[in-house]
């Protein structure tokens, strides 16, 4: 087996993982109010998608994730390691694209010759010794993503003059897209409403858990001079500055022409066409259906999905947890 078809396959599996894991969520809440007729079946299937479900150090996480977490002592890290890092469904996919291309001299014909996610490989999944990860990114410096909490990042990535970046994206629209990714697995079949899918999110009973708790660590951590913190939505309003600010942070002087170029590589369009950066191996292999794993791009699509009672629930969570108003206050819902 080649080492792309071994990582497809690893990916695919954990995409079910997260999707199992959330529907078989649902089912629990679900079976606590439907009615005893219903139960049995519901109690079942709840059964066989809560086998993916164990929790390290209190978060949700798929279960053969969790066995990796455990493992990730064994991650050889290296000084000039790149890590993006974020809450699922944030805008990982287009930071690592613009992150790869910036590390690696802005080189577009060497990043269409092999998708992202085998430039980019995906540091809790199954990179938990050297000889892995040095196989499936042979190009240093690595870019690696991950969407673990700091609390879970293995320590030694801090310790070391590694860069980390963090991307956050507002809670409302992070929840829509989790919610539409999740609807697109294929062998989970998950079709619970937005509405149900909402309560689960805001208990932080989905893959990687509590959005608040993942994004108050990583603010906390901005001020580390290897750790850069932004947002999609400051990407998506001016991407051109930030990606001279992603520039500046990993040492690499970019020319205004260069900025332009890669501007337009990874826009919402670029990206979606490109089966590079797209993910289309999920679709193409069967794993998902229905639309494409780049869905919209927008800033603003909660407000399609959100009623005024769910704003007033997310907003309290949002202000009880986090208690720095500055970091509250760049949470834009535009
Ligand atoms: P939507 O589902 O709202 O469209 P992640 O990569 O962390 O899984 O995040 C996926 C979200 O980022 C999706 O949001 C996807 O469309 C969006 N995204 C990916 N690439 C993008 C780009 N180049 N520009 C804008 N949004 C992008």
């Amino acid at each position: 087996m080649t080492i792309s078809t071994f990582m497809k396959r690893l990916g695919a599996a954990v995409v079910v993982g997260h999707a199992a894991l959330i529907t078989g969520l649902h089912f629990y809440k679900k079976r606590r109010r439907t009615d005893s007729q219903s139960m049995f079946q519901k109690r079942t299937e709840e059964d066989k998608l809560l086998s993916w479900l164990s929790q390290r150090k209190g978060v949700y996480l798929v279960k053969d994730i969790a066995a990796n977490v455990d493992k990730l002592d064994k991650h050889i890290v290296r000084d000039d390691d790149v890590y993006v890092v974020s809450y699922p469904k944030s805008g990982t996919t287009w930071l690592s694209e613009i992150v790869y291309n910036i590390v690696h001299g802005l080189n577009f014909t060497e990043a269409q010759s092999l998708p992202l996610d085998e430039r980019v490989p995906y540091l809790e999944w199954v990179h938990t010794d050297s000889s892995t990860l040095a196989a499936m990114s042979p190009s240093y410096p690595r870019v690696i993503k991950s969407h673990l909490p700091l609390s879970l990042i293995p320590p030694k990535i801090r310790n070391r003059k590694c860069k980390i970046i963090y991307i956050m994206r507002n809670p409302r629209d992070v929840c829509v897209s989790y919610y539409y990714f999740t609807k697109m697995i294929q062998l989970v079949g998950y079709k619970g409403h937005f509405a149900d899918f909402f309560q689960l999110f805001l208990q932080g009973q989905v893959s990687y858990g509590s959005w608040c708790s993942h994004v108050k660590e990583f603010w906390e951590a901005r001020s580390e001079a290897n750790v850069l913190f932004l947002t999609y939505e400051q990407l998506s309003k001016n991407p051109q500055k930030m990606i001279e600010i992603i520039g500046e942070f990993l040492e690499k002087s970019l020319s205004p022409e260069q900025v332009n170029a890669l501007m337009k590589y990874c826009s919402f369009d670029q990206m979606q066409s490109n089966p590079a950066s797209n993910y289309s191996w999920l679709r193409e292999s069967g794993f998902t259906q229905g639309g494409p794993f780049l869905r919209k791009g927008v800033v603003g699509d909660w407000r399609e999905h959100f009623n005024s009672e769910m704003i007033a629930s997310l907003d309290t969570q949002v202000n009880i947890h986090l208690s720095d108003s500055s970091l509250r206050s760049i949470i834009e819902y535009i």
